[in-house]
């Protein structure tokens, strides 16, 4: 969470609402996605090639002395380690990735149509967020039932089918495991209110008011206001980190987490790769029930600011993260355990890896909040995550489902697709596993609800107009120039295609060499086939330089150097590597943006923006 929405003022581009007249209006009433030139359904081997296009688009062979050696190599690497040590997870929200029913809402079969562009596209594992029953007030994160798929995403059958499906495209899926709390619709929560004495009424956490009208304490809820509503019928308050309908499960109580660990086997044996686990910090509360201390000023919902010390990262968290790890363990395949972790800094976030027994990737919101481009900030939250005492895998992301999406955050509105390109690097480049977002390879953009009538997220209606919500992230992926971006059939989809779709989309990016959907192929595709990228250790370097982040990927005898000009201006970087053991005295780019050749390492040029990934010769 984390959510730093008030970071840019998101005005959107203006050129590109220009092109709203010029809209090619062509919903020929297909049911089926439109095929995409590049969607063919690649074997794995046809991705390991030591092929790369430059930024002209022109094929050409990488300089590697030893291409077969290195893929012997890759291969054996990956014959021998964990799958998510070198994935690449993509993150859909489903709602808004493919309808192939024509009602304006993705949905499951949509996405099992594109598993070939994702195959493509070079990413391992898709992480979908919820899919299953939900009244839909958070928009799938209250959950009415959690062993079943909501209709408007469609069956089970489907959801299995898609398993399968991305199983042949060497996709590993990865479903959303929300913890906190159930929607207030959930059977399980109906019984809880229905009287004191209901067995379920410890499932969730009751409590007395302090007096008439006055809740147990000034908690706060993340979505404004109190964090306890009151319940006429048994005439006590129930509590909800979110909103009135995501009541809090109480994990203190044992059967929760048997009912609990009884949802990932389930998904387990339908065989999914792994979870993200949601809200995991809010698992527990002060039984005492002191009151939060207040800060200064107001937030977006207009409530006092609040610090929220006693609803937050208690230690119990890493208990019950153990046991979800025991659970999923017990099945093959190496699965992987991913969490929303927004701590407060590195040594928070370390917890969560435990001692190699709770998750293996907590998301690393220090890195997702930075909302600038600063070379020293950079370097320093990736040493941070580095050298963690954990001795963790970095798990990172620039963009998500509730963030403003970079393109906007990181851009100065006048570089901005050369900004994309670069952040891309800062994504694919360092060590770890990376996390993208849908359409962040298109460089899609914020599209904020224009007036308040318009907004869908709960929390936009609430805090309009400081707080937009986070529909503005979450808008249709832009397939092609059709009507409706090839997203759906329908006219109305549930969120409106922003006008950029008309040039930000994954078919005219595809015939674009120098696009940034092209840009991040090459370099996920790079990822995959270049030893020290792949499986390389990590060092920064030039550690005084205020515009130019630079770091190694080493692996045997190769070397990797990155370079990233984080400022508007040229900048000349010189890079002495002898002393680190490094031979060589020539960087020949693997990939640059702008198209660069190769260079002396002691005079490195990087026009405004760019980015070098190279290979010390
Ligand atoms: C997480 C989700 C967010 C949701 C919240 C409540 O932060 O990412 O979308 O609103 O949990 O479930
Ligand atoms: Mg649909």
């Amino acid at each position: 969470m984390h959510w730093t929405r008030s970071v840019k003022s998101r005005t959107s581009c203006c050129a590109l609402s220009l092109l709203i007249g010029a809209m090619a209006l062509a919903a020929a009433g297909q049911n089926t996605p439109t095929p995409l030139p590049n969607q063919t359904a690649k074997s794995p081997q046809a991705s390991v090639s030591n092929q790369f296009t430059t930024n002209t688009g022109q094929a050409k062979t990488t300089t590697s002395q030893s291409s077969t050696k290195e893929q012997a190599t890759v291969a054996a690497s990956a014959a021998t380690d964990e799958w998510w040590k070198h994935a690449v997870i993509y993150e859909i929200y489903p709602r808004s990735f493919q309808d192939s029913d024509g009602d304006g809402i993705g949905d499951i079969k949509g996405i099992t149509a594109r598993l070939g562009y994702l195959e493509d596209l070079g990413i391992d594992a898709i992480w979908l967020t919820p899919m299953y029953p939900s009244p839909g007030i958070d928009y799938g994160y209250d959950i009415s039932d959690y062993t079943a798929i909501d209709p408007v995403y469609g069956t089970m059958a489907d959801f299995d089918r898609l398993v399968s499906e991305a199983k042949k495209h060497n996709i590993r899926v990865i479903m959303d495991y929300v913890i906190n709390h159930t929607s207030d619709q959930h059977a399980w929560f109906k019984e809880s209110r229905s009287s004191r004495t209901n067995p379920k009424r410890d499932w969730y956490i009751w409590r007395d008011g302090k007096g008439p009208g006055q809740p147990p304490n000034n908690w706060q809820s993340w979505f404004g206001h109190s964090a306890w509503t009151f319940d006429e019928k048994t005439g006590q308050y129930f509590y909800h980190y979110f909103y009135a309908q995501q009541p809090d499960l109480n994990w203190r109580n044992p059967e929760v987490h048997a009912a609990m660990d009884g949802v990932l086997e389930f998904w387990m044996k339908r065989g999914v790769d792994g979870f993200r686990i949601d809200a995991v910090s809010r698992l527990f509360e002060d039984p005492e029930l002191h009151d939060d201390p207040y800060r200064p000023g107001f937030n977006a919902y207009g409530d006092r600011n609040i610090e929220h010390k006693y609803t937050d990262n208690f230690p119990e968290v890493h208990d019950v993260l153990k046991e979800v790890r025991r659970v999923v363990d017990r099945y093959p395949g190496n699965p992987v355990l991913i969490t929303e972790a927004d701590e407060p800094n590195v040594e928070e976030l370390a917890k969560m890896y435990g001692n190699g027994d709770e998750v293996q990737l907590p998301m690393d919101f220090q890195i997702a909040d930075v909302n600038e481009l600063s070379a020293p900030r950079f370097r320093e939250l990736f040493n941070q995550i580095e050298n963690n005492t954990a001795h963790g895998q970095p798990e990172y992301f620039f963009s998500n489902h509730d963030q403003p999406r970079q393109w906007d955050r990181y851009g100065d509105g006048e570089h901005n697709d050369q900004i994309a390109k670069l952040m891309a690097v800062l994504l694919l480049a360092p060590r770890g596993t990376p996390q993208m977002y849908y359409g962040e390879e298109l460089g899609m953009r914020t599209t904020d609800p224009a007036r308040i009538e318009d907004v869908h997220d709960p929390i936009g209606k609430l805090g309009w107009p400081k707080e937009k919500g986070r529909d503005g992230e979450r808008t249709p992926m832009q397939w092609d120039t059709s009507a409706k971006a090839g997203f759906t059939t329908a006219a109305v989809p549930w969120l409106p295609v922003p006008p950029s779709a008309q040039k930000v989309n994954v078919e005219a990016e595809s015939k674009d060499p120098d696009s940034i959907l092209n840009a991040y192929k090459r370099l996920l595709a790079l990822r995959k086939t270049d030893l020290a990228l792949r499986d390389g250790t990590y060092e920064a370097v030039n550690e005084d330089d205020p515009h130019v982040f630079a770091f190694l990927r080493r692996s045997g005898n190769e070397t990797v150097l990155v370079a990233l000009n984080m400022s508007g201006k040229s900048r000349t970087a010189a890079f002495y590597l002898a002393g680190r053991g490094v031979k060589g005295t020539k960087l020949t780019p693997l990939y640059s943006a702008p198209s660069s050749g190769a260079q002396r390492l002691d005079h490195v040029v990087l026009a405004p923006f760019a980015a070098v990934v190279g290979r010390v010769e």
